[in-house]
C-alpha cells in the first residue's frame, strides 16, 4: 500500500515563478490496485511519481509504503521497493549492457552483489518466454546492447525489468 498524507509541493517557492503543485494532497493506493493518473501536459503527473520515488523532496507531508514512513528515505533505498518505468526510455535501463544483462540485473535487484555472479543461465529461458509475449522479437536479441533498441522497444523491455517489484510506477 502507498499512502501520501497531506502533501505540499511548490516549485520556486517564494519567487515570482512560484507554482503550487500539491496543496494538502492525500492519496491512498491499496495492494493490487491499478491506478491511472490522467491530466494535461504540465499538470504534475511526473512530479507525483518523482515525489513517490524520492527523486524530488516534499515541502511537507509524508509518504508511507506498507505503513513504513519513507519520507526521508533516499531515492536509491526506495528503489528496493519500487520499480519505475520512465517516460524517457533512456532512463532506467543500461545502454551499454545487453538485453540479457539488463534483465538479469533487474531479476536480482535488491540482492547484494547482484552484478558479480553474472547471468543465471537457468533464467534465460524465462526471460525469452517473457519477451516473446511482447511480440517484438526481442527474445532473439538477448545479446544486443539495449542502447541500439528503439525507444518503444526499450520501454517495453523496461516493463519486464520492474515485473517482480511489489510497487510499480509507469510514466507514459
Ligand atoms: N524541477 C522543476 N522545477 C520547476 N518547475 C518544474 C520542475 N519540474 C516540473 N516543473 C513544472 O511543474 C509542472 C508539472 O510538471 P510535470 O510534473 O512534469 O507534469 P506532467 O508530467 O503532468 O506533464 C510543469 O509546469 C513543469 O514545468
Ligand atoms: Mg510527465
Amino acid at each position: 500500500m502507498i499512502e501520501l498524507k497531506n502533501i505540499n509541493k511548490y516549485y520556486n517557492h517564494g519567487t515570482v515563478n512560484e507554482m503550487c503543485l500539491f496543496h494538502n494532497f492525500d492519496l491512498t493506493i491499496k495492494d493490487q490496485q491499478f491506478v491511472s493518473v490522467v491530466g494535461s501536459n504540465g499538470s504534475g503527473k511526473t512530479s507525483l511519481l518523482n515525489l513517490i520515488c524520492g527523486s524530488i523532496p516534499l515541502d511537507s507531508g509524508s509518504i508511507l509504503i506498507n505503513g513504513t514512513d519513507i519520507t526521508s528515505m533516499p531515492e536509491y533505498r526506495r528503489q528496493r521497493r519500487i520499480g519505475r518505468v520512465y517516460q524517457n526510455p533512456a532512463m532506467g535501463t543500461c545502454p551499454n549492457m545487453t538485453i540479457l544483462e539488463n534483465m538479469a540485473l533487474a531479476d536480482t535487484k535488491g540482492k547484494p552483489f547482484n552484478l558479480l555472479p553474472g547471468t543465471n543461465k537457468q533464467r534465460i529461458g524465462y526471460y525469452k518466454e517473457q519477451l516473446h509475449t511482447l511480440g517484438l522479437g526481442l527474445e532473439d536479441k538477448l545479446h544486443v546492447k539495449v542502447g541500439v533498441l528503439s525507444g518503444g522497444q526499450r520501454q517495453a523491455m523496461a516493463l519486464f525489468d520492474v515485473y517482480h517489484d511489489s510497487h510499480r510506477v509507469f510514466d507514459s
